[in-house]
C-alpha cells in the first residue's frame, strides 16, 4: 500500500501529468485539498472509490484516512493543487507517514506560477533583464515569514517576483516594492490561472491598486519585475548563429568537434 501525493495542477483539468491521472484510476482512495483542485479531476477515480474532500478535515483527521487505508491495503491518491514542492502542506503529512512507517510517492504538478505566466504569455527571465524567478508570499494569519524572508529583502535583487497568497494585502506589496522597482515597473495580477473564469489585471505598480479595484478573491499571484513588459532585451547567445556548442559546431576549431 503507498499513498501517492499528487500535483493536481493549478486549475485546468488538462493541466495534471499522465502519471498523476493514470495513479487517480488505480487508487481505491482518494483525498483531495477541495478548495483548490478541480472536481472534474474526481472523474478519474475508479468506480466505487471512497472520495473524500479534506478541506473541512483537521490533519489528525485526514491521517485516520490514510490510516484506515493502509489497514484494508487500499493505495491512496492525495491530491494538492499545483505542485506539492510549494504550500501544499505535504511535509507535515509526510513527516507523519515516516513516524507509522506508510509508504509514500510524489508525482509533481504544474505550479500556479508557471501556469499564470503561461497565461501572460510571458518569460520570467529574460537575457540581460532578469535571471532569477522568487517564489514568495507574505505573512498570513497561519503562517509568519522567517526573519530574512521580508518582501523587501527580495525586492532589493530585482528579480521576477510571483507572490503567492497576498492579493488581500495588495496595497502593502505596493508600497514595499515601489521604492526598489520603481513606480513604472510593470504588474500583473492572474485570477485563477487556467481556470474558466481566469481573470488578467496587467498594470504597473503605480496604477496597480486602481486597476484592480475591489478584486479581491484570493486565489491569485502577483507577478512584478521588468521582465513582465520588457521588449528590449537581448537574444539568447545559446541560439546566436556563431556561438560554438556542443550540439551545433562553429567555426574551423570548434570547441565540441563532431563525434565527441
Ligand atoms: C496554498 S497555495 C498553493 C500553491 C500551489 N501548491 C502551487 O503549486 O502553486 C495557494 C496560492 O497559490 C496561488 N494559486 C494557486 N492556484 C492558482 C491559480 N490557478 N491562479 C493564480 N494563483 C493561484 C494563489 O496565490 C493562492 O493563494
Amino acid at each position: 500500500m503507498t499513498v501517492h501525493f499528487i500535483g493536481a495542477g493549478p486549475g485546468a483539468a488538462d493541466l495534471i501529468t499522465l502519471r498523476g491521472r493514470d495513479l487517480i484510476a488505480a487508487c481505491p482512495v482518494c483525498l483531495y485539498a477541495g478548495s483548490l483542485v478541480p472536481e472534474a479531476l474526481l472523474s478519474h477515480c475508479p468506480s466505487g472509490a471512497r472520495i473524500v474532500n479534506t478541506a473541512p478535515l483537521s490533519l489528525d483527521e485526514i491521517m485516520a484516512e490514510i490510516a484506515a487505508a493502509h489497514a484494508e491495503g487500499h493505495d491512496v491518491a492525495r491530491l494538492h493543487s499545483g505542485d506539492l514542492s510549494v504550500w501544499s502542506a505535504m511535509g507535515e503529512q509526510l513527516r507523519r507517514l515516516r513516524v507509522l512507517g506508510i509508504p509514500y510517492d510524489v508525482t509533481p504538478g504544474v505550479p500556479s506560477f508557471a501556469a499564470a505566466a503561461a497565461a501572460l504569455g510571458t518569460e520570467l527571465t529574460l537575457p540581460g533583464v532578469a535571471q532569477s524567478v522568487v517564489l514568495t508570499r507574505t505573512s498570513g494569519r497561519a503562517t509568519a515569514m522567517p526573519e530574512g524572508e521580508a518582501l523587501e529583502n527580495f525586492a532589493r535583487t530585482g528579480a521576477t517576483l510571483a507572490i503567492h497568497l497576498s492579493v488581500h494585502v495588495l496595497e502593502t506589496v505596493v508600497e514595499t516594492l515601489s521604492p526598489h522597482y520603481g513606480n513604472d515597473c510593470p504588474v500583473a495580477v492572474v485570477w485563477r490561472a487556467s481556470w474558466p473564469d481566469q481573470c488578467i489585471v496587467r498594470a504597473t505598480l503605480s496604477t496597480l491598486e486602481t486597476a484592480v479595484g475591489a478584486e479581491m478573491e484570493r486565489t491569485a499571484l502577483i507577478l512584478v519585475g521588468p521582465a513582465l513588459a520588457a521588449e528590449g532585451f537581448d537574444e539568447s547567445r545559446l541560439y546566436a548563429g556563431d556561438y560554438d556548442r556542443r550540439y551545433r559546431p562553429v567555426g574551423t576549431h570548434p570547441r565540441f568537434p563532431e563525434g565527441t
